[in-house]
């Protein structure tokens, strides 16, 4: 619950803290010895300019596209994970909570996820991912929709394209139930649960499994002034809430998994088989009698995949649980009218399903 965000510790790049034997690089050094050096498993410090990491990891990627030419997903996959794996031995020091190598850049993660320790060893490549979301954090990200700009918290998903919050402003303008208790599944960045607030809803339980997630809107709803609607928790879909909803709202991941998730920001995108069954008997628990459920969802699957079951249809066809009340659905390329080419195959929408209890 919202009372114990303070003990919540994010989800963060694994760091070295202790003295690690490493080969120091600098300029002038031979980068194809230095690489084949990391592959086989030794570490390297980048010294003197931060841009002599990007040299090795240049390097990094030539050698191992000589040895991984298949261009096979599954080889691809291989590619990957070797670049990932050698990648990691390419280190980087950290003191004072700042990269101490010449012209890097500002990393204010570096600080904000490792308040209890100044000095440090970071993958290189952590070190990019950090710096980029930084970036989206410091800049924010324009939501015109609410009239806000968010601050997307690290490892945390959050809108890139707002036609989905088009469609929901759309719906809740002409929304006229209660307005009392709304539940959102999946907050992320704290995007839908701010526009029911400034679409008049009281009290909002919002849940995900992602830690930083919960830590992000945590921060945000205090910033924003919107801190005494919100009530948070870290958890699996409705764990620990026992509220009864007026409004249970969900933009779910749109995408089937067909690998095993990771915790995060993969859960963001990719489903497992069981979360849209185990999404809507929970559902059903927590809903008012004249309470609604709202989803936002895509056609993606079915876009890459013709095969791909849509798990809203599949519920209502198999499950005596929800009846469809709406089905609204927006063209994602609205903005592109010039496009030529609208083949209906390809045109990716967006789809915001309204479902209310079946009576029994
Ligand atoms: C597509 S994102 C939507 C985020 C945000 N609501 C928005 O509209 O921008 C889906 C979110 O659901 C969360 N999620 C995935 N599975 C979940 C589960 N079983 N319980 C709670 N949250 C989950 C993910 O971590 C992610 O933050």
């Amino acid at each position: 619950m919202t009372e114990n965000i303070q003990n919540l510790q994010a989800d963060r790049p694994d760091i070295i803290t202790t003295e690690v034997e490493a080969i120091h690089f600098y300029r002038k050094m031979d980068t194809e010895d230095t690489v084949a050096q990391m592959i086989a498993g030794k570490y390297v410090l980048v010294e003197e300019f931060y841009s002599n990491g990007l040299q090795v990891l240049n390097e990094l990627r030539k050698n191992l596209l000589l040895k991984h030419k298949d261009k096979t997903f599954q080889g691809q996959r291989d590619y990957r994970a070797a670049y990932r794996k050698a990648s990691h031995r390419l280190l980087l020091k950290v003191k004072d909570n700042k990269l101490i190598v010449k012209k890097s850049p500002d990393i204010g993660w570096l600080t904000l996820l490792y308040p209890e320790v100044s000095e440090f060893y970071v993958a290189f490549p952590d070190i990019q991912g950090m710096n980029s979301s930084w970036q989206w954090y410091e800049k924010g990200i324009e939501i015109k929709t609410l009239g806000i700009t968010l601050k997307p918290y690290y490892s945390t998903y959050f809108p890139t394209r707002f036609d989905h919050l088009k469609l929901f402003d759309k719906w809740l303008k002409k929304y006229e139930g209660s307005k009392e208790n709304a539940i959102e599944i999946g907050v992320g960045s704290g995007v839908l649960s701010f526009q029911l607030i400034q679409n008049g809803f009281k009290n909002i339980f919002a849940t995900d499994t992602n830690k930083n997630a919960i830590i992000g809107v945590f921060e945000e709803s205090k910033r924003l002034g919107y801190e005494k609607h919100m009530t948070l928790n870290h958890g699996d879909l409705f764990e620990d809430c026992d509220v009864k909803a007026d409004l249970i709202v969900f933009n779910p991941p749109w995408l089937p998994a067909k690998h095993q998730l990771e915790e995060g920001i993969d859960k963001a995108m990719y489903y497992e088989e069981e979360l849209f069954p185990r999404f809507f008997e929970q559902a059903k628990e927590h809903l008012a009698p004249d309470g609604k459920v709202v989803l936002l969802f895509s056609n993606l699957a079915e876009v890459v995949d013709d095969e791909s079951i849509h798990p809203i249809i599949e519920e209502l066809r198999n499950h005596k649980r929800f009846r469809k009340e709406l089905h609204l659905r927006r063209d994602v390329r609205a903005s592109s009218r010039r496009t030529k080419r609208r083949d209906a195959r390809d045109t990716e929408k967006v789809e915001l399903w309204v479902l209310a209890p079946k009576e029994v």
